[in-house]
């Protein structure tokens, strides 16, 4: 019978924009995402979660659920407002703050660098990533929060899914220009984030030796469609484009070959400086975090030119247009998967994919793994009685956690589970009507109103089964 580990990290995620709030408080500097924000909902991320005046209480409540783990980031333009330059002290003080919360229950944080949240001023500076000066920023970055946080954090993650950022490459949520048609462009800016991923991992390494650090992509498998060879194919062609492309260069210096068909087809050429490809094979992340959701399922698609004009207008935020943006020409085209259960509300959803994904990657990469997020965002109600039921939540968590634990069984070197998310806060695409957290926050769409909200935490009916789940380590679902 499969069992989970001791010491198995339980725990839950979140991201500093997303939950902070704050956002022109304690010396912050503005973020990319306090002037243009993407979801549809009529909130910004400016109050968000109000975590930034709620963490005692909500790493209180994290405690209460038996957490052994909490994913968190760290915003840049707090720590430095103009992402470069001048340290907000503050900022330092804060994050301490919220690290000595997490180690007074025994909590251990798992510290993204950078989740999305690009400082304006280095947007407004330095354009995109392409151009290499962004390392140095960056890199920099990294320095302080090691110099200032070495003994606080054992576990860093260096860049959110840093894969979806190039492979949805329309959405505009790393600041940049990138144009739509431009490929080669977004690649570029690719090969830059996954060399200064490679810094970091090298700086961490010596200025903190104790401690560990590993890339946090977004990782699915690719499930072909039928048993049709072609489609198979196509399967691994997207597991390369989509996945392997950035884990492969930190991993093993290298970048795997498939690809090289899409990006002659595409006129892609990677501009590889000098030490670049040094600085890959020398680097050796101690783990893989990876975000998964449910896997993709893909059939093969023939090269023809892709008519990017299609694209202009679209709504980047719709879930439609997004899938649209997942068929690459000459590889494969996402479609649905009848296979797939569905939930007590109707939606399909994949509960093998941390699974499937996690033996693939145990046996592809041999690094112990951890779940940086996972889990099922819809509107909850919160009763009269400040209770929330939230049964499909419960549902949609336990059958992955079942199929994750036989994952383990089969093999899969997993060392924590962290869904998303811990606390309510603010999709990305869809304001906070979209809720993930095992705590519910007491705030609607209306920013007006959320700048004066109190905020009322609330525990849903998820907050009591995920308790009972870490408490018996995963036995008691
Ligand atoms: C992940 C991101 O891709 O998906 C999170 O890392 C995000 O930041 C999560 O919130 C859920 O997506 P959404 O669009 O509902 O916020």
């Amino acid at each position: 019978m499969a069992k989970f580990p001791e010491n198995f990290l339980w725990g839950a995620s979140s991201s500093s924009a997303q939950i902070e709030g704050g956002y022109d408080e304690g010396g912050r500097g503005l973020s990319i995402w306090d002037v243009k924000p993407l979801n549809k909902g009529t909130c910004s991320f400016h109050y968000a979660s109000d975590f930034y005046h709620h963490y005692k209480e909500d790493i209180a409540l994290m405690a209460e659920m038996g957490f052994k783990a909490y994913r968190m980031s760290i915003s840049w333009s707090r720590i430095l407002p103009k992402g470069e330059g001048e340290i907000n002290k503050e900022g330092i003080a804060f994050y301490k703050d919220v690290f000595k919360e997490c180690h007074k229950y025994g909590i251990e944080p798992v510290v993204t660098i950078f989740h999305f949240d690009l400082p304006l001023a280095l947007e407004e500076k330095y354009g995109s990533w392409r151009d290499r000066r962004m390392m140095d920023a960056y890199v920099n970055y990294c320095k302080v929060l090691f110099e200032n946080f070495k003994d606080d954090v054992n576990y860093w993650l260096t860049y959110n899914e840093q894969n979806m950022l190039i492979f949805f490459g329309a959405v505009d949520m790393m600041g940049g220009t990138f144009k739509r048609n431009d490929l080669n462009d977004l690649y570029n800016q690719a090969h830059i984030q996954i060399v200064v991923q490679a810094k970091a991992i090298h700086l961490c390494h010596e200025m903190c030796p104790h401690a560990k650090i590993g890339p946090a992509p977004n990782i699915t498998t690719a499930y072909p469609k039928t048993c049709d060879p072609k489609d198979q194919i196509a399967a691994y062609n997207m597991d390369d484009l989509r996945n392997n492309f950035y884990l492969d260069p930190l991993v093993f210096g290298t970048y795997p070959k498939s690809v090289n068909t899409y990006f002659e087809n595409h006129h892609i050429k990677l501009e590889i400086e000098d030490g670049d490809m040094e600085l890959l094979r020398s680097c050796h992340p101690d783990f893989i975090g990876f975000n998964c959701y449910g896997n993709d399922t893909v059939e093969v698609l023939d090269f023809y030119e892709m008519d990017y004009g299609i694209f202009e207008g679209a709504d980047n935020r719709d879930l439609s247009y997004l899938k649209a943006l997942m068929d690459k020409p000459g590889v494969g085209k996402s479609v649905e998967n009848d296979k797939f259960p569905k939930g007590e509300d109707g939606h399909s959803f994949d509960p093998y994919c941390i699974r499937v994904t996690a033996r693939r990657l145990s046996d592809r990469y041999h690094l112990p793994l951890i779940i940086t997020e996972n889990g099922y965002g819809r509107a909850d109600t919160l009763e009269d009685d400040g209770t929330i039921h939230d049964s499909y939540r419960i549902e949609h968590l336990k059958e992955t956690i079942k199929q994750m634990k036989l994952g383990i069984e089969e093999g899969a070197d997993i060392f924590g589970y962290c869904p998303w998310s811990a606390v309510d806060l603010v999709s990305t695409r869809e304001g906070i009507t979209k809720r993930y957290g095992f705590i519910y926050v007491d705030r609607d769409e209306d920013d007006e109103k959320a700048k004066t909200a109190e905020m009322k935490r609330y525990r849903k009916d998820s907050f009591y089964w995920y308790k009972k789940v870490i408490s018996s380590n995963g036995e008691d679902l």
